[in-house]
C-alpha cells in the first residue's frame, strides 16, 4: 500500500502535464474520475462566460451577431480539427451529437444510392442506435445492427453506411480506426466514427485516413461544459455532395438574403442547422485555449499510464473481489471499467466518500482518467477507497 502511494507521488512529481491541474477548478477534497462523462471546467470558462454576457451581449448587444458570433461554429470547429486530426474547412461546432449524428447518416445514406444496409455495434451507445434506426425508417434502409467482432461478416454491395464507435463507452475498449475504415471502404460503403470517448484522448488521423464523416461531444474530454454544442467534420471532398436532412437558413449559402429555396452552403457551413447556441459555444471557446501547446501524444502517453496505474492499483488492493473489463493491452480509451454486482451501491458509496466516478447499468463502474487534470494519487485513492468500502461491507459495518 504504501509503495502504491509512494509509486503515485514519484509519477506526479515527474509527470510533464501536472502543471495543467492548476488551470481546472477542482475541489481539493474530491477526487473525480467522471471526466468522461462530464469534464471539469477549466477557469478561464467563468471568467469568460461573465465578459461575453457583460460586454458582448450586455454591450455589444445584437452587433456581436456580425462582430463574431455568428461566424463561432466555424472558428471554435478550427480550435477541435488539430486534435481529430483534419485541416481546416472541414468541422464545424453546432447541435447535440445526436442532431449531428442523424445529419451525417442520412447524408450518407444519400451519398449511396441503391445500397440499402445501414450497419451499426450492437453494443453502440443508445443514442447512436436510436438515431440510427430511425434514419433507417426515413430512408427507407434496413439497420444491422453487429457484433464488432463480426463486421467483416456482414459488410457488403447492401452496406450504405457503417456507424461505428471508436472508444466502448461502456468496456472503455479502443477500436482500430485505420483498419475498420478500409474494410468499410473496401465494400464501397462509407463510414460514421462517434468520437465521443476518443476526442481529447489520442490523437485521431480522420484527414490521413480518409474517414468519410464523423461526430462528437465536446463535454467530456473537451472539457466544454454540461451541454455544450458537438462537433461534425465532412472532408472537403464529400462537402460538395453532403446533402444532410436539417436544412435550416444556418446551412444556406447565403442566410441573411433570406430566399425563398435552400441553397446549401458551399463548405462546412451547409452541416449547420439554425442559431448558434452562444453560451455553451464561447464557453466551449474558451476551454479548448487550455489545450493550446498540449501535445496529444504526451497526453495519451499519460492516459495509458494512468488507466494502467489504477489497473496495478486495483489487482493490488481488490484483487479478484472486481473484474477488470477493459483491455490490459494498448486498445483502451482513458477509462477502465470494472465489474461487480453491487456496483450501483459500491459507486454511491464511493461518492459518498469524494471519489467520484459512474455507475453503467447493469454492473459496471466507470472511472474516467482526464490527462490534463487527473493525477496519479488520484488513481490510487480512488483504487484505496474501494477497497475500504468493501472491506467495510465484509466487516459487516
Ligand atoms: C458514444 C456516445 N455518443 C453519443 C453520446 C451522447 O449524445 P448527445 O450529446 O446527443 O447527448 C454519448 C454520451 O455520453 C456517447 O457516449
Amino acid at each position: 500500500m504504501t509503495d502504491l502511494t509512494e509509486r503515485a507521488s514519484k509519477l506526479d512529481a515527474e509527470d510533464p502535464l501536472a502543471y495543467l491541474r492548476a488551470e481546472f477548478d477542482l475541489d481539493p477534497a474530491v477526487v473525480y474520475l467522471d471526466g468522461n462523462s462530464l469534464g471539469a471546467p477549466p477557469r478561464r470558462v467563468a471568467d469568460r462566460v461573465g465578459e461575453v454576457v457583460r460586454e458582448q451581449w450586455g454591450r455589444r448587444l445584437i452587433r456581436s451577431w456580425p462582430e463574431s458570433w455568428w461566424t463561432a461554429p466555424e472558428r471554435v470547429g478550427e480550435k477541435i480539427a488539430p486534435l481529430v486530426g483534419a485541416a481546416p474547412g472541414q468541422l464545424v461546432v453546432a447541435d447535440s451529437t445526436s442532431v449531428n449524428l442523424f445529419k451525417a447518416l442520412v447524408g450518407a445514406v444519400r451519398l449511396a444510392p441503391g445500397r440499402r444496409e445501414i450497419v451499426v455495434d450492437a453494443a453502440t451507445f443508445p443514442t447512436d442506435g436510436y438515431i440510427a434506426e430511425s434514419v433507417a425508417e426515413l430512408t427507407g434502409t434496413v439497420l444491422r445492427p453487429v457484433a464488432m467482432d463480426e463486421l467483416d461478416y456482414v459488410l457488403g454491395d447492401q452496406t450504405a453506411v457503417v456507424l461505428l464507435n471508436h472508444v466502448d463507452y461502456r468496456t472503455g475498449r479502443l477500436y482500430d480506426m485505420a483498419a475498420a475504415t478500409e474494410r468499410v471502404h473496401e465494400a464501397g460503403a462509407r463510414v460514421v466514427w462517434d468520437l465521443c470517448h476518443s476526442a481529447g484522448v489520442l490523437p485521431i488521423e480522420l484527414d490521413a485516413l480518409g474517414v468519410d464523416l464523423a461526430v462528437g461531444c465536446t463535454y467530456k474530454f473537451l472539457n466544454g461544459g454540461p451541454g455544450a454544442p458537438a462537433f461534425i467534420y465532412v472532408p472537403h471532398d464529400l462537402q460538395e455532395s453532403f446533402r444532410q436532412p436539417l436544412s435550416g437558413w444556418g446551412g444556406h449559402r447565403d442566410p441573411f438574403a433570406m430566399a425563398p429555396a435552400y441553397e446549401p452552403a458551399p463548405g462546412i457551413a451547409r452541416a449547420r442547422a439554425g442559431t448558434p447556441d452562444i453560451l455553451s459555444l464561447l464557453a466551449l471557446e474558451a476551454a479548448l485555449e487550455v489545450w493550446d501547446g498540449v501535445d496529444l501524444d504526451d497526453v495519451r502517453a499519460k492516459g495509458l499510464a494512468l488507466t494502467g496505474f489504477f489497473m496495478e492499483c486495483v489487482d493490488e488492493l481488490l484483487g479478484d473481489a472486481v473484474e477488470v473489463v477493459t483491455p490490459r493491452d494498448g486498445n483502451r480509451g482513458h477509462q477502465v471499467s470494472l465489474r461487480h454486482p453491487g456496483a450501483g451501491a459500491l459507486v454511491a458509496e464511493m461518492t459518498a466518500r469524494e471519489v467520484i466516478g459512474d455507475f453503467r447499468t447493469p454492473d459496471v463502474l466507470r472511472f474516467g482518467f482526464a490527462p490534463l487534470y487527473t493525477t496519479y494519487g488520484d488513481a490510487c485513492r480512488a483504487a484505496r477507497t474501494l477497497s475500504d468500502i468493501l472491506a467495510d461491507a465484509a466487516a459487516g459495518h
